[in-house]
């Protein structure tokens, strides 16, 4: 039976169908004419490339939480653009207060992904008593183009370290493509320029170094499936999209020279919070001697917590999402049940791979093992006195 529920799928924003799906490189931007934050409503695609504007704190807010942006780096962005929307809409009495108010309720629109409360107490901070109204909009409006900047150029540092872990693969399979597993979408539609995992595709592809990447299709939205492959393809990189399930048969046959994935939170430790099924690939990795890699910047680090599995708060999403699948038919966006009707159904976003199954963290200061004292080489200034 399918469900329909097509183009009407209900709009909150305004919103326009954008023709050339590439023309802007960059995820979210200011649309200073029309006075509001534009993205892409990552819900259609690969189907549809629509263009919607956030133009309030709530909107920003129902942008995150209904995933029409998702990905850690790129909801910690709309966040912070979120703060400026509060800001510049403000009429009340008591503004710290209610800026209070505005970032709580942005940091409890999603838990797992700590770039959320990064740049929302980061944006925060910028806030001070000694500045009007408007100078402190004027200030967090700022800052989220700075903190947009700030990804994009960490994006590309992670591009640059990653790819030279492809090009010694690549040099020892003399030019045979280098063949890279990922999992979920860590790519430019996560971020706001060239993602995480994908920077170093990216970079490789640019650098003429043979390559293909097997997408998982990450169950229960789709992610790989959807978004990664659509973006691998737009950008003419080779790719075949692959069951969930079948990453460890790859990895038997060496069929995988490298996995890369992203994260949404990375302790101080090194255990990596990620989409949920990250951790059984790793397992497989370790268990046929694949490097696994995860590429994050350190707005993904949660610098207060040691051990992923006990202490990262794990989403759990709409049992819809796994009953409930979605699809093209006759030009129009439907959807189908899955399961039986009543059946009960557990949605978990992410799972915690532990540090030890980690080869190493691409960040945007270089490669270091997924270790505390790894980690903290690299970001020296996190040290405490108990370093
Ligand atoms: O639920 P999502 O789609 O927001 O999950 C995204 C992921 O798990 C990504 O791998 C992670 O955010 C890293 S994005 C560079």
């Amino acid at each position: 039976m399918v469900l329909i529920r097509s183009i009407l799928l209900i709009l909150i924003f305004e919103l326009e169908i954008n023709s050339s799906s590439m023309g802007n490189p960059q995820t979210i931007w200011y649309n200073a004419e029309k006075k509001l934050v534009e993205t892409m409503d990552q819900r259609y695609l690969p189907f549809q490339n629509r263009i919607v504007g956030i133009a309030t704190l709530d909107e920003a807010r129902t942008a995150i939480t209904d995933m029409i942006v998702r990905g850690a780096p790129l909801i910690g962005v709309t966040a912070a653009y979120g703060m400026y929307l509060a800001a510049r809409d403000f009429y009340g009495t008591n503004f710290s207060v209610e800026m209070k108010e505005a970032a709580d309720r942005l940091k409890s629109s999603r838990p797992t992904a700590v770039n959320l409360a990064f740049a929302v107490d980061e944006a925060f901070s910028v806030i001070s008593e000694e500045h009007s109204v408007a100078e402190n909009a004027g200030r967090l409006f700022e800052y989220a183009e700075m903190l947009k900047d700030r990804e994009i150029d960490f994006s590309k540092n992670i591009g640059h370290f990653g790819l030279e872990l492809i090009k010694e693969i690549s040099i020892k399979k003399n030019g045979e493509p280098v063949q890279i597993l990922t999992h979920c979408n860590a790519g430019r539609l996560a971020t706001v320029e060239l993602g995480t995992a994908t920077a170093p595709m990216y970079l490789a592809h640019e650098a003429k170094i043979p390559i293909h990447v097997w997408v998982d299709e990450t169950r229960p939205r789709n992610q790989g499936a959807r978004l990664t492959a659509w973006e691998l393809g737009e950008a003419g990189i080779p790719h075949t999209v692959i069951p969930d399930n079948t990453g460890g048969h790859l990895m038997q046959h060496g069929m995988v020279d490298l996995v890369i994935v992203g994260s949404d939170r990375t302790t101080l430790n090194g255990d990596v919070a990620n989409k949920i099924g990250t951790y059984l690939k790793a397992l497989a990795a370790a268990d046929n001697r694949i490097p696994f890699y995860v590429a994050l910047p350190s707005t993904s680090i949660d610098w207060d917590l040691n051990d992923g599995v006990t202490e990262i708060p794990i989403e759990q999403r709409d049992g819809r999402e796994v009953s409930v699948m979605e699809g093209l038919h006759d030009n129009q966006i439907h959807e189908f049940r899955m399961i039986p009707e009543k059946t009960r159904v557990a949605n978990y976003g992410f799972d915690v791979t532990p540090a030890r199954l980690v080869t190493g963290l691409i960040t945007e200061r270089g490669i270091c093992k997924s270790s505390r004292e790894g980690i903290l080489k690299l970001f020296p200034e996190k040290k405490t006195i108990d370093d």
